[in-house]
């Protein structure tokens, strides 16, 4: 199966795919670790995204849509999770052509809800191994050693550059204002799956295995 995580900054969704790909097997394919990625490039495309990002802005259709193609033709075969893609009516348009072009099929598509306070909440607590991309909270998951990732040992913890007051403030405006359109996107073509994002982590867990197994 096919599936697209939906939900804004903070909402759960790399925390979820990566249990979807350590319990399943399935290709966590997320644009924005794909962004940051290209940041560390060092090129000039790679800054401007950087820039674009530290702001809270989403970068151009054009790019996003060119670094999935990249994926799905490069890895045939699916179980992919799209998380954070796409984020415009423009990018469910192009994702749409892709699959139809690849011979595949899109199955389910899972909002998952959560409230502006928790996200905030969620988002100034946020920290990752910046080793092997394992997401902490300082309140509600830490690592067992202080600083110290508890699935690869590494002492290199890193806060976003977009993770702060201002930045967060964007992030949701831009939201609210150009991805939550997809909801009835979605909603009317019957793929649509709302859970609760505000409920624990393996309450969010089992609520999206139920969405698959229904597939
Ligand atoms: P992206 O990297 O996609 O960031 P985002 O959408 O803002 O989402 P986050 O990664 O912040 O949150 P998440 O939902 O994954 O939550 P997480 O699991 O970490 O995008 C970053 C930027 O890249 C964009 O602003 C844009 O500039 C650009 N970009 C990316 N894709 C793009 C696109 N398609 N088009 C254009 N631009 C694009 O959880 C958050 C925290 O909460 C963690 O600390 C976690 O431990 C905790 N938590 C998770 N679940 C729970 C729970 N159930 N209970 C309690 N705590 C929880
Ligand atoms: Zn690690």
């Amino acid at each position: 199966v096919n599936i697209i995580l939906l939900g804004p900054p903070g909402a759960g969704k790399g925390t979820q795919a990566k249990r979807l790909v350590d319990g399943r097997g399935m290709v966590q394919l997320s644009t924005g670790d794909m962004l940051r990625e290209a940041k560390t490039s060092g090129t000039e495309m790679g800054n401007r995204v950087a820039e674009v990002m530290a702001k809270g802005q989403l970068v151009t259709d054009e790019i996003v849509i060119g670094l999935i193609e990249e994926k799905i033709t490069g890895h045939a075969g699916g179980g992919f999770i799209f998380d954070g893609f796409p984020r415009t009516l423009p990018q469910a348009d192009a994702l749409a052509a892709l699959m139809t072009r690849t011979g595949q099929t899109l199955d389910a598509v899972i909002e998952m809800q959560v409230d502006d306070a928790a996200l905030v909440a969620r988002i100034s607590g946020r920290y990752t191994c910046g080793n092997c991309g394992a997401v902490y909270h300082d309140q509600t998951k830490p690592t067992a050693k202080p600083g110290c990732c508890d699935v690869c040992g590494s002492d290199k913890m890193v806060r976003r550059a977009d993770d702060n007051e201002d930045a967060l403030r964007q992030r949701l405006m831009e939201y609210y204002k150009k991805t939550s359109p997809l909801i009835g996107y979605y909603y009317a073509k019957h793929q649509l799956h709302a859970v609760d994002g505000l409920a624990g982590m393996d309450a969010v867990a089992d609520a999206i295995a139920k969405v698959l197994d229904r597939q």
